[in-house]
């Protein structure tokens, strides 16, 4: 299902991921579509993410005995960027409805496509167990570096970040800006293009998904 490319990077490689994914590389996919597909392959995706997750083993008593079970340790944490992140928020509660959610605001520059924060709303317990950073779009990496330095601010230790499409220039300033954190992404793209959009990509994730392209 998944395939380990290098070191702290995990693209995966399943045929229905692949499927949803290509029906929103087509640019004639409207917001409705986009949506629902975003969402559905981040439920997808949460399975695998959540492979590495500590668990610990408590007694539970059944109708016939008491028996160990082994359960997930400490309180889930999802924080999508928004607006984009948003879009694969829905997917993974669905399939972790006791999560919790917490919420960054970044915006990238379009000039500088530096990443500009205007929000951080955080658990203040926030070490209290796993954060898995959500974002559709790894593309310079400066959001996502960003987000998790706020991760860090806040007290997070246990990171990691699902993303659908990575461009390799992301990946590579995630690698040596935050290391530690594993990536999870529905492909690895080729490149980015003069105007820091990923090739081939799928256009400006947060305006198709929220109908609000502009011209
Ligand atoms: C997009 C995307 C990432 C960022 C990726 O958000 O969702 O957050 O760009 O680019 P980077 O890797 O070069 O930083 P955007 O800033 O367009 O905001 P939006 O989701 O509100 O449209
Ligand atoms: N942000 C997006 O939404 N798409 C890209 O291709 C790059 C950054």
């Amino acid at each position: 299902m998944v395939q380990q490319n290098q070191s702290g990077v995990v693209v995966f490689d399943h045929p229905l991921i692949a499927h949803k994914l290509a029906t929103i590389r087509s640019k004639d996919a409207g917001h409705r579509m986009f949506r629902a597909a975003l969402s559905q392959i981040a439920g997808l995706m949460v399975y695998e993410v959540t492979r590495s997750l500590p668990t610990e083993t408590v007694d539970i008593q059944t109708p016939m005995t008491t028996t160990k079970c082994s359960i997930i340790k400490g309180t889930i944490t999802i924080v999508p960027v928004l607006r984009a992140g948003l879009g694969m928020i829905d997917g993974i509660l669905e399939v972790m409805p006791e999560a919790r959610v917490g919420h960054l605001g970044l915006a990238r520059d379009e000039q500088t496509l530096e990443p500009v924060a205007y929000l951080n709303k955080l658990p203040v317990d926030i070490d209290a167990g796993p954060v898995i950073l959500v974002d559709p779009m790894l593309a310079t990496g400066g959001s996502a570096s960003a987000a998790i330095s706020m991760l860090r601010q806040a007290g997070a230790n246990d990171i990691r970040m699902i993303c659908l499409v990575a461009a390799p220039e992301g990946i590579e300033r995630l690698r040596k800006d935050h290391p530690e954190v594993t990536i999870y992404a529905a492909a690895l793209d080729d490149r980015l293009d003069e105007s820091g959009y990923i090739v081939p990509g799928l256009g400006d994730a947060g305006d198709r998904m929220y109908g609000t392209i502009q011209g």
